[in-house]
């Protein structure tokens, strides 16, 4: 087993993810670059540094996720998992803007398909993912899991009339993050007792492919949450969901 500690970042090629690896293997870390498409994967390694490796992994993909067994043979650890990947829609939004795209996917109007796929990556891939590493995960000293959520899936946010996001509240993008905020919370309940801490971050509105580029922030600012919760000494809480400003209510 290697002396260093080993993160795995899903989705790490590109966006949020790729910041989060570089921010990781600054603080040490030998990371696990995730890419559904190793090449792009292992272009993205080589933006990390000297000590990254990419791994081809697709969340959707049982296979993919069972390849990752060799995390265990080639390193012998696995201290931080984020579970980062994640699709805001299948099509591409083609010059709509994502209001635009908003009133496309409400209860409504939502295609039950593509309520499958996007849920299929955001939720169930990461409980896939997860499943597969709490093996390694369990015998880290001081294990960490992030979820990278979104504040567009808090309902009490979205409860608020005042609000000016709620219309965006759909079934299909936002929808997957509430959930992912449940699952994150049962598995922070059910981890607690073996200190592995689990929490969900919402990186804020961030210029990466998922919105086309409309976002606001730069990925420096949307991995920053998640890079302080994979840090968080043994003092540090879980079962909670936070932004670079503090906690966000469920
Ligand atoms: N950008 C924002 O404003 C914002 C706001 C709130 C939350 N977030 C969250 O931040 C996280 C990162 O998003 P981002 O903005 O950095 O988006 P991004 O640039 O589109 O990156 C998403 C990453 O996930 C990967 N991915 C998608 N499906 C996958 C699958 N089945 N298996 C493995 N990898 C898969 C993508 O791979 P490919 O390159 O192969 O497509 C890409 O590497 C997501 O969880 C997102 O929901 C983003």
């Amino acid at each position: 087993m290697q002396d260093r500690l080993v993160a795995l970042v899903t989705g790490a090629n590109q966006g949020i993810g790729l910041q989060i690896a570089k921010d990781l293997a600054a603080q040490g870390f030998t990371v696990l670059v995730g890419s559904r498409n190793l090449e792009r994967g292992e272009a993205a390694a080589k933006q990390v540094g000297p000590d990254a490796r990419a791994i081809q992994l697709d969340v959707t993909d049982e296979n993919s996720i069972a390849a990752t067994k060799r995390i265990r043979s080639e390193l012998g650890r696995l201290d931080v998992l984020v579970n980062n990947a994640a699709i805001s829609n299948t099509t591409k939004l083609s010059g709509q803007s994502v209001t635009e795209y908003a009133k496309t996917v409400r209860p409504s109007n939502a295609s039950l398909d593509e309520m499958r796929a996007v849920w299929d990556t955001n939720v169930f891939g990461v409980i896939a993912v997860t499943q597969a590493m709490l093996p390694l995960l369990r015998e880290a000293p001081a294990a960490r899991i992030v979820n990278v959520s979104s504040s567009s899936g808090s309902l009490t946010m979205n409860s608020d009339p005042a609000n000016p996001h709620r219309a965006m509240f759909g079934p299909v993008y936002p929808a997957s993050k509430t959930a992912l905020n449940a699952v994150t919370l049962a598995m922070a309940i059910e981890l607690e007792s073996e200190a592995i801490k689990v929490n969900a971050v919402s990186p804020g509105f961030t210029r990466t492919n998922l919105n086309n580029y409309q976002g606001t922030e730069t990925v420096e600012e949307g991995a920053r949450e998640a890079v302080r919760v994979a840090l968080l000494g043994p003092d540090g809480p879980t079962g909670t969901f936070s932004n670079t400003s503090g906690v966000i209510p469920w």
